[in-house]
C-alpha cells in the first residue's frame, strides 16, 4: 500500500476533522488544506464501523440491512451500515465536499461517478487476520485490498490510466477496525 498523501497531511486532516461531530470544525479550512495537498477521494478499509453494505453481497449472517438499522438514514433506509444513520467516513466525505455518503464497492447500484469520490471496501466482522473474516465469511483485509485493484481497473476505464493513478495516489486511505 502506498498512500501518496504524506502522513503529515493525513494527520493534519484528521486533526481538523476531530471536532467534526461537535460541529466546531472549520470546513473551509479543511477543504483548503485538502485542495492544497491535491486530495482526491476517500478509500475505506475496515470492519462494521465503516462497512456501508459490502456484507449485503456476501453469504454471511453479519448484515445490517434491516430495521432498526438506518432509521435515521436518508429515507429511513437500512443500507447495511451498522448504524442508525451515517458512518464517520460518510461525514468525512461530506466535510471534504465530495458526497454525502461513501458507498460500498460491492453495491450493485454503484455509479461510475461514485468511483471518483471514493468507496468503501470494509466488511463487518472482518479483522486484520484472514481467519477472523473467514469464520463469518466476510472480507479479510487481503480481500479488501484485492478489491482495491478492481477499483483501480474500473477507474482506469472511466478516466484513463494516468488520471486513475493520480486519484489513487492522492486518496485518503482510512483504515478503521473499531469493533475488535
Ligand atoms: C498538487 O498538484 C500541483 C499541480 O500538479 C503540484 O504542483 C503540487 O506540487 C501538488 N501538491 C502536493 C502537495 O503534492
Ligand atoms: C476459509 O476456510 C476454508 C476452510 O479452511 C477454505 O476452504 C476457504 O478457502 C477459506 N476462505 C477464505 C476466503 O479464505
Amino acid at each position: 500500500m502506498h498512500p501518496g498523501v504524506p502522513m503529515v497531511t493525513v494527520l493534519a486532516l484528521m486533526a481538523l476533522m476531530m471536532p467534526l461531530f461537535s460541529g466546531a470544525v472549520d470546513i473551509r479550512q479543511l477543504r483548503q488544506l485538502a485542495a492544497r495537498h491535491n486530495v482526491t477521494c476517500v478509500l475505506v478499509f475496515g470492519d462494521s464501523s465503516v462497512d456501508p453494505g459490502n456484507n449485503n453481497r456476501l453469504p454471511t449472517t453479519m448484515k445490517g440491512n434491516f430495521p432498526p438499522y438506518g432509521k435515521d438514514f436518508f429515507d429511513r433506509h437500512p443500507t447495511g451500515r451498522f448504524s442508525n444513520g451515517r458512518l464517520a467516513t460518510d461525514f468525512i466525505a461530506e466535510a471534504l465536499g465530495y458526497t454525502k455518503i461513501i458507498p460500498a464497492f460491492l453495491d450493485p447500484n454503484l455509479k461510475p461517478a461514485d468511483l471518483l469520490h471514493g468507496v468503501s471496501f470494509a466488511s463487518a466482522a472482518s479483522g486484520y487476520d484472514d481467519l477472523t473474516a473467514n469464520l463469518s465469511q466476510v472480507l479479510p483485509v487481503s480481500k479488501q485490498i484485492e478489491y482495491l485493484k478492481h477499483y483501480k481497473l474500473h477507474l482506469s476505464r472511466l478516466v484513463g490510466g494516468n488520471k486513475a493513478q493520480n486519484i489513487v495516489k492522492n486518496a485518503i486511505f482510512c483504515f478503521e477496525y473499531g469493533h475488535q
